[in-house]
């Protein structure tokens, strides 16, 4: 039995702790939150932008703190699972790892590659875990196109387009802070930019424009470009002010011989699926494979399934890996630098 502690009961630390109810030979043995009220089980303020609202929780049999120290001087964890805002993971991530602990950590893994490199650092010192919660790989579609590229029954990899807009998050007050959430680019594009990095490799280069809100990159188009010329990717991503469209994502992935499409919207409060998976052959046919599961739970019980198989294996996940994670990070981070610069970035 795997016992983890989970950091932070917001909108993540309950999709987490739901998620672990349908594994098996793990239990969430402790919860660390600062809000009193959700610390003893009233989730009911809890809200996001996919998944079931809070509710009232029983959470008896669980260690519950309100201080992250007296979490992580805990001996009955195995596991610390980090769902905190993105300026405390490196920290916490840092101080459970010395403590023995294998660490699970939301998406990015921090606010910048420096503090992700403290982190790898720790994990290789203490020789445990240093997961990241990039969970994109973990939905059904994004599995698929990973299997497409990996399994290379439809030949090279060309790239593709990749989409993810949302309205703007109003009830998340640290969104825009470059220094604690890192607006949409670290907090919402960070998704494409690791699963680009993971379908494709390390770009040579960036090329971005947007527009830019204080510090950080509101709305963007961004060119990734390889050294391998064939290899052609875009984005567009970031917050535009119209509430109806709630959250959008899709690709478009080209490879040799075949076509992968796929679009979700939320659309004034309602989940619409315009485009389902969809296999545009060389020869002409259009086949929509069945998904799995469309519960977005399901999605991070897969994500969560491959920590625990990680921490039990010994094997580092290559979806999990801190590395990737980091050089997440290193894009972001270089495709904000060229909208301001308004040039090529090298990466
Ligand atoms: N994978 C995804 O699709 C996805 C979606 C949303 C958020 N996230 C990520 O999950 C992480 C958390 O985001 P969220 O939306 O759940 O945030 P949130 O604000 O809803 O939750 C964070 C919780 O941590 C608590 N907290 C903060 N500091 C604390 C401390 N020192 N001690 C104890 N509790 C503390 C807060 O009170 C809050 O309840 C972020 O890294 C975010 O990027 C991932």
């Amino acid at each position: 039995m795997i016992r983890v502690g989970i950091a932070g009961i917001g909108f993540m630390g309950m999709i987490h702790y739901l998620a672990y109810q349908k594994l098996k030979g793990v239990k969430v043995a402790a919860l660390c939150e600062q809000d009193r009220k959700r610390l003893e089980g009233d989730w009911r303020a809890i809200k996001g932008n996919f998944g079931p609202a809070g509710t009232m929780m029983d959470l008896s049999g669980i260690d519950t703190y309100e201080n992250l120290d007296e979490m992580l001087a805990s001996d009955k964890l195995d596991m610390f699972d980090i769902c905190l805002p993105p300026a405390a993971h490196a920290q916490v991530a840092i101080a459970a790892l010395k403590r023995g602990k294998h660490v699970f950590s939301e998406k990015p893994i921090a606010l910048t590659p420096a503090d992700g490199d403290r982190m790898l650092k720790a994990a290789r010192a203490a020789d445990k875990q240093l997961m990241i919660g990039q969970v994109l790989p973990f939905f059904p579609e994004y599995a698929f196109a990973v299997q497409a590229v990996r399994g290379g029954k439809y030949g090279k990899l060309l790239g593709g387009h990749f989409k993810r807009v949302i309205s703007d998050p109003l009830w998340l007050k640290d969104f825009y802070d470059p220094h604690k959430v890192g607006g949409p680019m670290l907090d919402l594009h960070v998704h494409d930019a690791h699963f680009i990095r993971l379908l494709c490799g390390m770009p040579r280069a960036v090329f971005s424009s947007g527009r830019m809100r204080g510090e950080v990159a509101e709305y963007f188009a961004s060119q990734f470009l390889f050294d391998d010329p064939s290899l052609v990717v875009s984005v567009e991503s970031g917050v535009i002010h119209q509430q109806g469209r709630g959250f959008c994502a899709g690709f478009e992935i080209h490879l040799e011989r075949a076509t992968l499409l796929y679009d979700f919207a939320v659309i004034g409060g309602q989940a619409e699926t315009p485009m389902p998976l969809t296999v545009l052959s060389a020869d002409g046919k259009v086949t929509r494979p069945t998904m799995k599961s469309a519960d977005p739970i399901d999605s991070f019980a897969a994500e969560l399934s491959e920590a625990l198989k990680t921490v039990r294996s010994g094997k580092p996940s290559t979806l999990l890996d801190g590395q990737l994670a980091r050089d997440a990070v290193v894009l972001c981070q270089k495709q904000t630098a060229s909208i301001q610069k308004g040039r090529l970035v090298t990466v």
